[in-house]
């Protein structure tokens, strides 16, 4: 049996999909714990290519149950979209379930976020409305997936809730919602989903206690964490593993494998500070054209990525704030052909070398300290064990592992889920 969380080690989109999907084959239960469709998760197999957003990367194993937990906020029109794709792909998606503690991401949250995103504060939201959705579950004007079994509860609710929403939508210069329209929407989904919601807790530690083998898929990374992270340029919720047991209701305790994913270089979408971002010319190197499945293009948005080299101090702080056991550096592949590679080793700030992870505006003055690595100038991708990696592609890991002080276990050599080499 494991309990094993799966979360991004920089700003997101580090593999995490892939290595979901990768672990799955022994999964019996893979579990979303925060976000919402603002993910968007490469898994690339047998069925074809797909970039989930709120379906746990997990569905693709036959049997395996899937739930969106309590921690996240979930649009139920993209999740009803989302499954109808991934079923017209010959997918059995009975098995996904929904937390009835889960918050519903209404409409409204979608023009708010828009609203905001194109006016003055914008921090480069996936206009998802997921800070929204989190906001309004924090002051307790939310509806819950355990409501669409009362819909005369949630009547009496919106009331209370869409004077709040229709003040604030007419101050911001959009359109009032009507709760007719709103009910409407309530009861398609009521009728569509209500066979899929689960009472989370029972739900979680039952299956911890039959000791299946379930994995929790974090969503984005580390430095995007509400409270961790590069705030205000962070997302409303905690990708952060201790974050899969608050929102699951079961001990930390019972966590057994704690899985960063990192890849090989940095990348980011958004606004904030980028210690090792690359001007754009050198960047296009990494990016490609968005014609490939691994182009660094943002898989929910499609915004060309900022890309950077790896920076070392972010893994560690990572490792610090996550407590993994392993990692996976992925997209080695994407070095082969760089004659030096350089690394971030460490930050000065005013001069002076510091030891922690400043705030996010002293992040944006430090000074990057690189290490320059031979590169092996070779095909990796073909390689399905670490130890025939080439001799220097096996230094640069070492190195990161050295850095972290936590061992890498697996290294992505492709965007395929074969196409990993492993300890
Ligand atoms: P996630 O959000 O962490 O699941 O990551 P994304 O799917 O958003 O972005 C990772 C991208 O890298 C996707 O295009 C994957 O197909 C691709 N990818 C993952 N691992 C590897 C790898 O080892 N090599 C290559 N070339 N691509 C990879
Ligand atoms: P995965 O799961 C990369 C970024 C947005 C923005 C910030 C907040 O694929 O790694 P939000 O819409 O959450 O309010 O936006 O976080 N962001 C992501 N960046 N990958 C993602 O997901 C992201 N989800 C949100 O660009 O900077
Ligand atoms: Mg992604």
């Amino acid at each position: 049996m494991s309990v094993r969380v799966i979360v991004g080690a920089q700003w997101g989109d580090e593999g995490k999909g892939k290595l979901v999907d990768y672990f799955a084959a022994k999964a019996d239960m893979v579990i979303r714990f925060q976000g919402g469709d603002n993910a968007g998760h490469t898994v690339i197999n047998d069925y074809g290519i797909f970039k989930t957003h709120l379906v746990p990367s997990g569905i693709f194993k036959k049997g395996c149950k899937c739930l969106c937990n309590t921690g996240m906020v979930v649009n139920p029109d993209e999740l009803l979209k989302e499954l109808g794709e991934i079923e017209s792909a010959g997918v059995d998606v009975t098995d996904c379930y929904i937390s009835s503690k889960a918050t519903i991401l209404m409409p409204y949250h979608v023009t708010k976020d828009s609203i905001k995103e194109d006016g003055k504060g914008a921090i480069g939201s996936t206009k998802r409305g997921i800070a929204f959705a989190y906001a309004d579950r924090a002051r307790r004007l939310s509806l819950r997936f355990e409501d669409l079994t009362e819909l005369d509860y949630v009547s009496e609710r919106l009331d209370l809730i869409l004077d709040t929403t229709n003040t604030e939508l007419i101050a911001m210069g959009g359109e009032p919602v009507m709760k007719e329209d709103i009910m409407k929407k309530v009861s398609y989904w009521a009728d569509k989903l209500l066979s899929r919601i689960v009472e989370p807790v029972s739900f979680v530690n039952k299956a911890i206690d039959a000791g299946l083998n379930i994995i929790f898929e974090g969503q984005l990374g580390a430095m995007k964490d509400l409270d961790l992270g590069i705030y205000p340029y962070v997302t409303s919720s905690n990708p952060v593993a201790a974050y899969a047991a608050v929102s699951g209701g079961f001990p930390c305790a019972k966590i057994d494998h704690i899985t960063g994913i990192a890849k090989a270089f940095s990348s980011a979408v958004g606004k904030g500070p980028f210690p090792t971002e690359m001007p754009d010319a050198e960047a296009a190197e990494f990016r490609g054209t968005g014609e490939k499945a691994d182009d660094e293009f943002g898989a929910r948005t499609g915004r060309a990525r900022r890309l950077g080299w790896l920076d070392l101090p972010i893994i560690k702080y990572s490792a610090t704030i996550n407590g993994f056991t392993e990692m996976a550096l992925c997209k080695i592949d994407k070095l082969d052909t760089f004659d030096t590679i350089k690394v971030g080793m460490g930050y000065k700030l005013n001069g002076k070398l510091i030891d922690y992870m400043p705030s996010t505006r002293e992040l944006e003055k430090v000074e990057c300290i690189y290490k320059t690595f031979e590169g092996w100038k070779c095909d990796t991708t073909k390689i399905r064990k670490m130890k025939d990696l080439p001799k220097l592609a096996q230094e640069y890991i070492q190195a990161v592992e050295d850095f972290v002080g936590v061992p890498i276990k697996y290294v992505g050599v492709g965007p395929e889920r074969e196409e990993l080499a492993i300890k």
